[in-house]
């Protein structure tokens, strides 16, 4: 049976038994002693969790379920992350064309003289001529605006007249034939600026559909903010995400969700930092930017917006703040001065009254204003995102920690041990007494392989650790394994690994910054898992509460010792979880002895494997190609497991 994320869990009646083994050809390799009575580390409830940046058109064209590209006209150039210095051709106009029939012409401009907010300057200017007809403006979506049969999408815009103009809008989705999809007619905009709404229904289908608002009027008219939202978004939210996405990401059961970044944090410079403050409050009122990976950000999928998806899936949330300086890879690198760094600090002192803060105070009403007057019960926030090693920050930091502890001290701080796995500001972690630290690494799966003990030396008495962002460079089987190896040796340490992320998360077809690898990939309509997935979502739902020590020894020649094994214990209902990960390319048999339990013992058995060919992936032709395959069986305290090559097994084990 093939478990798709997208289906309930079935499970398959196959069963095996002890000692017998009808289901495992391979002779006994291995046996595995698990010491059921010994004392393992607690594993931290946020082990696992997810690392969400704006990079590969993650939230605009992404996440963020808005169908319009560039509903502000907020676009232009920007140094392009590929090909950088060069820039890219965005412009204020980027996704937009004119709209020309039967006589009546349309001519684009954009003006920034009369606004309709200040941190939203630019907005549309048509200028209409010509008698008969229509004309107007066409938005062309993220490679197309796709439709569904009967669905409804929710559409607005603000609109005044500047110069005569006054007719009503049609506003219509057109197939590339032109022909209409779905259509509604809105009253003539008035002398200022307001907002107009309606509703369109999709008579038909069509995977890349265009949005059209055209006019009879004859004159100047100015538009801003044309959205256009399927009704249909995760948990029904106005201002929501794609639900697709969405529950995909939720049906990882992630324990905390990082946001938002990763380098956007940073920007390209201090001047391009992502400040919480400009994506909170009414979307037409919020400040656009362009983001470090060469693309704009409408910032509509804003801090509110990761509070409530964060609540929506049950993840802690875990923002990521820029610290006062740029990041290391931008040159010139910038530092806030001393006297700067107070705006800095204060942004994170208020983001935690925004999160918590009553809703009659100054930050805490706006959360409220924006419909969610009870706290977001946020407890942790990160403090800088993979730091070079400069005197500049080895300066500021110390200062920003101490300050930010003594205005909030029940929050506890991620600080970061900066890029790669030798940790260089470890050292400065452990001396600002930061809670716990982030480490990064991007490496080859045979990395991974070889380090699946990395943690057993680490000092206990450091800070805790975070590995907050990690991938083996490839979407493949083996590098879903190879960092299911090195999650094992996690779980063996999990007294010092308290969390985990693996980055980036999502990445759209054809407009990635992030090519190696990435946790889930998607184009407009369809959603494809990867076996590294699948991996994230087989450890978060089968964590367990306390690590079980074992002991793997072998007569045969498999190396066992690269084989990665993790058992763990839910006291609750008394569950045991029994993690393999076998890079190894031989299939072979795994006894397993759960020492300690009395020989009369029962267990309901259920196996979750992963397995299939070592550079097999997943893509839109063959989405379900590495995916879990899910039986049940019957065991005793010990009984035999078959191990196939390249594979990442499950088996829980609970009482019968
Ligand atoms: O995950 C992609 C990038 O890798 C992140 O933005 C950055 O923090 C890291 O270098």
């Amino acid at each position: 049976m093939r478990l798709s994320p997208r289906l309930p869990l079935v499970v398959l009646a196959a069963t095996f038994f002890p000692r017998l083994a009808p289901a495992a050809p391979n002779p006994v390799a291995a046996t595995l002693h698990v010491d059921t009575a010994a004392p393992g580390p607690a594993l931290d409830p946020h082990l696992y969790g997810i690392f969400f940046e704006d990079i590969n058109y993650g939230a605009d064209g992404g996440l963020y379920a808005e169908l319009v590209q560039n509903r502000s006209f907020e676009y232009y150039p920007v140094r392009d992350w590929a090909t950088r210095p060069a820039t890219n051709d965005f412009t204020p106009l980027t996704a937009w064309s004119a709209v020309e029939r039967d006589g009546r012409h349309a001519r684009l401009s954009v003006d920034i003289r009369e606004p309709l907010d200040p941190h939203n300057p630019n907005y549309l200017v048509l200028r209409l001529t010509g008698t008969g007809g229509t004309a107007g403006v066409a938005n062309s979506g993220y490679d197309g605006i796709p439709v569904t049969t009967g669905a409804l999408y929710d559409f607005s815009l603000y609109a005044r007249q500047l110069d005569g103009a006054a007719a009503p809008l049609h506003i219509a989705l057109e197939a590339p034939d032109g022909s209409e999809i779905a259509s509604a007619d809105l009253p003539a905009p008035g002398a200022d600026w307001a907002k107009q709404t309606t509703t369109l229904t999709a008579a038909r289908a069509e995977p890349a559909a265009r949005l059209v608002v055209t006019t009879a009027a004859h004159g100047r008219l100015a538009l801003d903010m044309v959205s256009l939202f399927p009704r249909d978004t995760f948990k029904a939210r106005p201002n929501g995400l794609r639900r697709d996405l969405a529950e995909a990401i939720a049906a990882l059961h992630p324990k905390f969700m990082r946001f938002p970044g990763g380098c956007i944090v940073h920007g390209t410079g201090l001047a391009n930092a992502y400040r919480w403050k400009d994506t909170v409050g009414d979307v037409a009122t919020r400040r656009p930017n362009w983001n470090r990976w060469g693309y704009h950000q409408s910032c509509g999928l804003g801090y509110f917006e990761y509070f409530q998806f964060c609540e929506d899936i049950g993840a802690a949330p875990l923002p990521i703040l820029p610290a006062g300086v740029s990041c290391g890879f931008e040159k010139p690198f910038q530092a806030c001065t001393p006297a700067e760094l107070g705006t800095w600090i204060q942004d994170a002192i208020d983001l935690v009254e925004f999160a918590n803060g009553p809703a009659d105070s100054r930050w805490g009403s706006v959360r409220a204003a924006m419909g969610h007057p009870a706290s977001f019960g946020l407890t942790m926030l990160g403090i800088g995102n993979e730091e070079h090693d400069t005197a500049e920050l080895r300066a500021l930091y110390p200062k920003f920690i101490d300050a930010f502890r003594a205005a909030c001290p029940g929050i506890r701080i991620v600080g970061t041990s900066g890029l790669s796995p030798e940790i260089p500001l470890h050292d400065l972690m452990t001396a600002t007494g930061v809670d716990i630290s982030d480490e990064h690494y991007y490496r080859l799966p045979e990395w991974f392989l070889q380090n699946q003990h990395r943690f057993d030396a680490f000092a206990r008495r450091a800070p805790r650790v975070y590995v907050g962002e990690y991938a083996s460079k490839g979407n493949t089987l083996y590098n879903a394994v190879a960092e299911a190896v090195y999650l094992t040796g996690i779980e063996r340490n999990a007294d010092q690994v308290v969390m985990t992320s693996y980055a980036p998360l999502l990445a759209r077809y054809g407009h990635t910054q992030w090519t190696q690898a990435n946790l889930i990939w998607f184009d407009a309509t369809r959603v494809v898992h990867t076996p590294n997935y699948y991996v994230q979502q087989l450890f978060s739902t089968s964590a367990g509460g306390r690590y079980v020590p074992s002991r793997l020894s072998s007569a045969s020649d498999i190396p066992v010792s690269d084989v990665g094994i993790s058992v763990t214990h839910r006291e609750e209902d008394d569950t045991w979880f029994i993690k393999i990960a076998n890079p190894c390319p031989q299939a072979f048999t795994l006894r397993i002895a759960l020492d300690g339990l009395p020989p009369q013992t029962h267990l309901t058995g259920r196996r979750t494997v992963l397995a299939g060919d070592r550079d097999a992936a997943n893509d839109l032709d063959h989405p379900d190609r590495i995916a879990p395959v899910v039986s049940a069986f019957a065991a005793g305290p010990v009984f035999d497991c078959p191990t196939p090559p390249m594979s990442v097994q499950v088996l829980r084990l609970a009482p019968r």
